[in-house]
């Protein structure tokens, strides 16, 4: 307990005083965080040693999950469309705090994936389809929870290492996928977030890579541990182990939940038939207790008794601030928004406007995802139809609501009006993929409907993923909120009337048909079995394959090496205001790339711009597209510009100028041309020069 000495020092010395059954118990979620308890589920250990700590994890990564009284903050999509990195740190906080005071100090979360495809049940709970976009903010959310709150600590738990893309067969799958692939896509947002916050743990994920599930894999070892540099332990997922030795020697440190194949007596037996070694029993004990002393959860013990509410104001405003920023204005023709006061009727339209159920449906469903372990509003959220007619009778509007279950009744509503605001919404979450982009509840039939009766109409969409909108053209104004949690409301009706202006960015890309995926054919999604077919047979156990031959075209790569448009790019989204670019200059260095733009703000109102710089690398890279290298955020008053300057490290964690050679086993910069290219969206970058780096 002396606070001197280094973590890792005193771990060392906390398992040097312990026996090897007490050892045991770190290698288990129950026995190394219930140190006042020795019996579980039948397996015994000793009495762990007198300066334990009780451990409770929960789970993430949007909300402190299965608690009341807690922040139903925006869906993680959310938080990725604000690309907003203090507001990720303030996430964390806000959240690391609220765990806290529940009597949770490990918070299971964040995740980052690489948004393989939309269908993905996760899509929500992920941070988008770019590392350098998702691995940046989810190290700041992991700050934010490890180090925002000094006096009540958490520890944060990357997850799902790794190539957890779906969740159709999320436990009986192999993500065949070669290794530069691999290192290039699939590690890389864990390096950027690993690089940025050192979390105290990484999850390893149900699925199997190459044949070898995750939780058993080498690469926890030669990739997570040695590449990436992961100092912290790898926990599995719920369920997610399949062996003892295999999994010891892979680099799996702890077993989620109940000991069932890291108990004494497996572990025991293989370590006297020289299975494994007590030096990798030693490691994983090591690692886990320099993770929470390293956390400061042995020397700020958790609350006896766990708050009852710790939402507070300021949390809420977090809340309300992501759904604010993450919201992405994608369409506002004829500058139908923001709403003027001429507006004197307003149609509201659609079951998730309105806290009152329609056919089960309200704004509380779109709180946050669906499905198992679903992140919600503990309380009912601020409903949009109630923040909406609050701010237009500040004009002196009033509101006329349909739900939207009859489109033509819907219809007949949006045309006495001269504004009409149609919700659209679609369910998603943990334990089934989507198999379609279209809306739910005959969505898109209610768009069009609506949008055919007024001719002022914006559609509202509240989404886990990506959106098809086959009624594009019959709208005025579209506005993609996410799932936007309890503030949803009072976020949706400011940003209607322009009391804040629009800024969030696509962190992903939408197609415009299904179609138009990177992944192409059954075998890469959802994958095949050995009869080739995508359906398992009945009482078949076999793991389906699922091929990753899209190799590194995967989001916004895909579409720009295919030349394929985009419903709405990667990085896209508009705001009230205008941005203009110019002066681009670029610097070889020693060290990478110096890169500076100037931006002006062109528009009559105060905004905020995420200038957007990606790299295109020497052809023979063998690249496909170009790379997000560097983002950053700026507010401009009216006419007001400035100058921003951005480095393209060499050695940043997503080795944004290197490539993967597996022959050498190392990033390497390849010699050539080096195009940079900046703007406001990975579709719409009018600033282009180029440099040759040696
Ligand atoms: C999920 C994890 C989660 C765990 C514990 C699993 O079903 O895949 O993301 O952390 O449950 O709740």
């Amino acid at each position: 307990m002396n606070t001197a000495m280094s973590a890792g020092q005193r771990a060392q010395l906390l398992l040097k005083a312990s026996s090897l059954d007490q050892e045991l118990r770190w290698l288990g979620e129950q026995p190394a965080n219930q140190p006042a308890n020795t019996t579980f589920s039948g397996v015994t250990y000793p009495a762990q040693l007198p300066c334990t700590p009780k451990v409770t994890y929960t789970d993430g990564p949007d909300t402190v999950r299965g608690s009341t009284g807690v922040t139903g903050f925006p869906a993680q999509i959310g938080l990725a469309a604000s690309w907003n990195t203090n507001l990720a740190y303030d996430k964390g906080k806000a959240q690391g705090d609220e765990a806290f005071r529940k009597g949770k100090n490990v918070v299971l979360g964040p995740g980052v994936s690489s948004g393989r495809t939309p269908l993905a049940g996760r899509t929500p709970e992920y941070l988008g389809e770019d590392s350098l976009l998702g691995g940046t903010l989810a190290a700041a959310q992991t700050n934010g929870l490890q180090k925002g709150n000094p006096d009540r600590p958490t520890m944060a738990v990357l997850k799902h290492y790794i190539g957890n893309e779906q969740e159709l067969d999320r436990q009986t799958s192999s993500s065949n996928v070669d290794e530069r692939t691999l290192r290039e896509v699939y590690d890389l947002p864990f390096e950027v977030a690993i690089d940025g916050s050192s979390p105290g743990g990484v999850m390893c994920s149900y699925n199997q890579i190459n044949g070898t599930y995750a939780c058993e894999n080498p690469l926890l070892t030669g990739n997570l541990k040695k590449q990436l540099g992961f100092d912290g332990y790898v926990v599995s997922d719920f369920g997610a182990v399949h062996s003892t030795t295999p999994s010891l020697k892979a680099g799996l440190d702890q077993e989620l939940n109940r000991p069932l194949y890291y108990t004494p007596d497996k572990l025991k037996a293989a370590l006297s038939a020289g299975q494994i070694t007590r030096k990798q029993i030693d490691e994983a004990a090591y690692r886990v207790v320099k993770a929470y002393i390293k956390n400061g959860l042995f020397d700020h013990p958790l609350p006896t008794t766990p708050e009852d509410n710790v939402s507070t104001a300021a949390h809420k405003q977090v809340a309300q601030q992501i759904a604010t920023e993450g919201s992405v204005l994608l369409k506002n023709d004829g500058n139908v928004l923001p709403l003027s006061s001429k507006a004197k009727t307003i149609a509201v339209i659609g079951q998730t406007a309105s806290n009152t159920p329609t056919n089960g449906v309200s704004a509380a469903t779109v709180c946050g995802m669906s499905g198992f372990g679903a992140g919600s509003c503990t309380t009912p959220p601020v409903a949009p139809l109630d923040a909406i007619t609050a701010r237009a009778a500040k004009t002196g509007a009033s509101v006329i609501y349909d739900n939207g279950s009859d489109p033509a009744a819907a219809a007949a509503t949006a045309a006495k009006a001269d504004v009409a605001i149609v919700f659209g919404y679609s369910k998603m979450g943990e334990g089934s993929d989507r198999t379609n982009l279209n809306l739910d509840g005959n969505g898109d039939a209610l768009i069009s409907a609506v949008g055919g009766a007024n001719h002022n109409t914006i559609a509202v969409l509240e989404t886990g993923t990506a959106a098809l909108m086959p009624w594009q053209k019959d709208v005025k104004g579209i506005l993609e909120a996410w799932y936007p949690g309890e503030q949803q409301g009072t976020a949706i009706a400011r940003l209607l009337w322009g009391d804040d202006n629009p800024s969030g960015r696509l962190p992903m890309t939408f197609p415009k048909s299904l179609a138009d995926l990177p992944t192409q054919s059954s075998a890469q999604y959802p994958g095949v079995f050995a009869d080739g077919s995508t359906t398992r047979p009945a009482g078949d156990t076999s793991i389906r394959q699922v091929n990753y031959t899209e190799g590194l075209a995967v989001g916004y790569k895909w579409y720009e090496e295919n030349d394929i448009a985009p419903l709405y790019a990667f990085g896209y989204g508009l705001s009230y205001t205008s941005f203009s670019y110019r002066d681009l200059s670029v610097q070889a260095t020693k060290q990478g790339i110096e890169v500076s733009y100037e931006v002006t703000n062109t528009g009559r109102r105060a905004g905020t711009d995420t200038g957007q710089v990606y790299v295109t690398l020497p052809k023979a890279a063998g690249e496909p597209g170009k790379r997000l290298a560097a983002f950053q955020e700026v507010e401009l008053r009216p006419g007001q510009h400035k100058k921003v300057k951005v480095t393209i490290a060499r050695s940043a964690s997503d080795h944004p100028l290197s490539i993967w050679n597996s022959h050498k086993d190392a990033w390497t910069t390849p010699s050539g041309t080096y195009t940079l290219e900046a703007g406001s969206s990975s579709a719409d970058l009018p600033l282009k020069k180029t440099t040759t780096l040696r």
